[in-house]
């Protein structure tokens, strides 16, 4: 048997976790002094993973920046004592190709249906696969064979192949955050076979939406002549399942920040500010996928529409700064910063914006107490792999139950039925729907909300983690069992 004595399908995975992202979730300075200062991030997935029963991890990732050889030794040290993370070193040109070039300026668009876009060359695809090496060479230094390997997102889509190369039994998962796009678009990509290959080497391929699995099974038969199933697909007689799991959040977070005093006075001081008006939030990473301008234009349209919310209504959008060195990211803050000044101009009046811009990121308190005091949440990507800004809004709406309007073209439309739907490409129809979630009865807004509010309480990061785990488990030890058996 290749599968260890501890393994069995029907525990709990109870032993080591090697969790890859492209970066570490820590943020890392050398100040004047020469001292190393480290700080753990809250994201999602350190969420979920905090959650995870009875496993120990190992984080493996690119650390942001360059790393001097002579401090490398010091680093890898701090990080790995203070954070269980240990860093994939990469100069500062193949961190920018694979990031900047190849993940994000031709991976990213494609996949949110923008293959317009796309600028592809060889030398970023060289860099994509030597960055993938290059992760690859330090989980295969530290790994175990008892150990369960789990690659996350776009990035690292060659990882699961690199490793098995060298280790045919390794037990790896591989999620994908952001949409797997219909195999019609996939198909644009020049490099899709050696893409979709890398992924097949995983043990388990989760997605978040029926549809993002569909589209990918779809595309291992049209571009690789594969067979697949509605839940996996065959690779060389080995059935690889590919399935689906939904992330959430972490509600316990939202709930505590609400009961702290500093949070509690920020809201307080909301409510004094923008008395007598009607709140909507916007919180977006500064993203053409999120569509902003569609956001904006509605809200013109709105006013234009129903002039009688003027001097009543304010949009606060928090614009968070991302991949500011991609020149489309550029231009989109210029366009953005363009339209706010037009509706503000038009629509304001001394003293008085319709639009609050905020181009920076907020803490979690000011975020509570903005999701909090909100009477609802805009939220118009135009693709979003997820978007957890609508749970995280839900987490926070206990006592006003605002409404929150959902892009359909989210991955969170699938799974949060109580929001108001809308087409962010119909500006009409958002304008409407704006108006009409404002005027909505209590009954019906407390009605959608305890729908909204017991689906993320359930649907947890940690019970995504759990889930993917326990499936990648169960998987690996299948597959262990299946290459045991004398044909
Ligand atoms: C998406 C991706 C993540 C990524 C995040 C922020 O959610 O799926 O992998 O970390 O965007 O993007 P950034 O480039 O700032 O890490």
């Amino acid at each position: 048997l290749h599968a260890s004595g501890s393994l069995s399908p029907d525990s709990n995975f109870e032993g080591r976790l090697i969790v890859i992202s492209n970066r570490l979730p820590v943020s890392l300075k050398k100040e004047e002094n020469g001292q190393w200062t480290s700080k753990m991030s809250s994201g999602g997935l350190v969420a979920a993973l905090s959650g995870l029963k009875s496993t120990s991890f190992l984080w493996v990732g690119w650390i942001g920046t360059e790393i001097d050889p002579e401090d490398r030794e010091y680093v890898k040290k701090l990080l790995m004592e203070k954070h269980n993370c240990i860093p994939v070193f990469l100069s500062e040109k193949l961190a920018n190709d694979h990031y900047n070039g190849f993940s994000n300026g031709v991976l990213w668009p494609l996949f949110h249906y923008l293959p317009g876009d796309l600028d592809y060359d060889d030398r970023l695809w060289d860099s994509y696969v030597e960055a993938n090496q290059e992760f690859a060479n330090v989980v295969l230094s530290i790994m175990g064979s008892d150990d369960l390997i789990w690659v996350h997102d776009y990035h690292l889509m060659l990882l699961p192949e690199y490793i098995k190369k060298k280790q045919v039994d390794a037990r790896i998962g591989f999620f994908l955050h952001i949409p797997f796009p219909s195999s019609e678009i996939f198909r644009v990509l020049p490099c899709r076979k050696e893409i979709l290959m890398g992924v097949l080497n995983s043990n388990l391929i989760g997605f978040h939406t029926y549809d993002y699995a569909r589209h990918f099974l779809k595309a291992c038969t049209r571009i690789l002549g594969l067979e697949t199933a509605p839940n996996g697909v065959y690779v060389n007689d080995k059935f690889i399942p590919v399935g689906v799991f939904p992330v959430g959040i972490d509600p316990d977070k939202f709930f505590d920040l609400l009961k702290q005093d500093q949070v509690q006075n920020r809201i307080a001081a909301l409510k004094k500010s923008f008395e007598g008006m009607k709140v909507i939030i916007g919180i977006d990473r500064l993203d053409y996928i999120k569509g902003l301008p569609q956001k904006l234009q509605a809200m013109e349209r709105l006013f234009q529409k129903y002039p009688e919310w003027k001097g009543k209504i304010v949009l606060i959008q928090v614009a968070v700064p991302s991949r500011q060195d991609v020149e489309e990211y550029q231009r989109l803050k210029k366009d953005v910063e363009e339209l706010v000044g037009r509706i503000n101009g038009l629509y304001g009046s001394l003293g008085e914006s319709p639009i609050h811009y905020l181009f920076q990121s907020v803490d979690s308190v000011e975020l509570t107490a903005l999701y909090n005091i909100s009477d609802a949440c805009l939220i118009t990507s135009i693709r979003d792999g997820m978007n957890l800004v609508a749970q995280e809004f839900i987490s926070c709406q206990s006592e006003k139950k605002g409404v929150l309007i959902l892009s359909e073209f989210t991955g969170a439309a699938q799974s949060l039925s109580g929001a108001v739907m809308i087409n962010p490409w119909n500006t009409e129809d958002v304008a409407d729907s704006i108006n009409s979630a404002l005027l909505m009865s209590e009954e019906e807004r407390e009605e959608k909300h305890n729908m909204l509010f017991n689906f993320i309480i359930k649907h947890t990061a940690a019970h995504w983690g759990n889930g993917f785990v326990r499936e990648l488990y169960k998987a690996s030890y299948q597959a262990a069992q299946i290459t045991s058996v004398p044909k």
